[in-house]
């Protein structure tokens, strides 16, 4: 049977990277769950759909499909009708919309086979929110993985100027606290640890140090 690693935590916590550097140590699949609900965010904002409009949103939900694929270096591709959108989907207004449109319970549900079908057939680490509590709950190891606000938003800020998108500084700090208080207060499926996880505080720990001690929790827990 695969093994599945569920970890969760906070936005900017370096959940990507620190998983992705180490499903490939291990040679394990990365699954991105946060991609999903950023292109179900990108639909709703091509359709014009209000992220708290349900019935609308049920109705974008019944018209779209969404797919998860991967390419020859085992980097996730997403598909939204078909359409690479992998990167039109990591603007910060990409990440205001999923964070709301991922509190409505139905987006959820429609998400919730197409995450745990990748679990059935890959081992994976599966990066989210909600994988160790609800995905996943059976998962191998849970682990989440947190830091503190400000180094959250100063790692968030530096990625973004890397990548060419001009942001201030107090922008990414009140997105990431407005995000933090959106993914931790819904009512559905809200950011918490998973009974069981080991906790990993990064707030200290530069990238390798992360990877290192994520690999030791794995390691331990399998
Ligand atoms: O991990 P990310 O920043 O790409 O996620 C984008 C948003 O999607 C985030 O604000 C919360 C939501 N999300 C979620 O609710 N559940 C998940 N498993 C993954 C992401």
């Amino acid at each position: 049977m695969p093994v599945a690693i569920a970890l969760d935590g906070p936005a900017g916590a370096g959940k990507s990277s620190i998983a992705k550097r180490a499903a490939k140590i291990l040679d394990f699949i990365y699954v991105d769950t946060g991609a999903l609900y950023r292109t179900i965010g990108l639909a709703a904002s091509r359709n014009n759909v209000e992220p708290k409009t349900s019935p609308e949103i049920d109705k974008l939900l019944s018209q779209i499909t969404v797919d998860l694929t991967f390419n020859d270096k085992n980097e996730q591709i997403v598909l939204l009708n078909g359409e690479d959108v992998s990167g039109l989907i990591r603007t910060p207004e990409a990440s205001m919309m999923a964070s709301a449109i991922s509190a409505v319970p139905s987006v959820r549900a429609y998400l919730l086979d197409l995450q745990r079908n990748m679990a059935k057939s890959h081992n994976v680490i599966m990066d989210g929110r909600d994988i160790g509590t609800v995905v996943l709950p059976d998962a191998k190891v849970k682990i989440f993985l947190t830091a503190s606000v400000q180094a959250r938003a100063e790692r968030r800020y530096k990625e973004l100027c890397e990548k060419g998108i001009n942001v201030q500084y107090d922008d990414v700090l009140n997105d990431v606290i407005t995000r933090d208080y959106n993914d931790s207060h819904r009512e559905t499926a809200p950011l918490k640890p998973a009974d069981g996880c080991v906790i990993v505080d990064t707030t200290e720990l530069d990238f390798e140090q992360s990877v290192e001690k994520i690999i030791s929790v794995i390691k331990e827990n399998i």
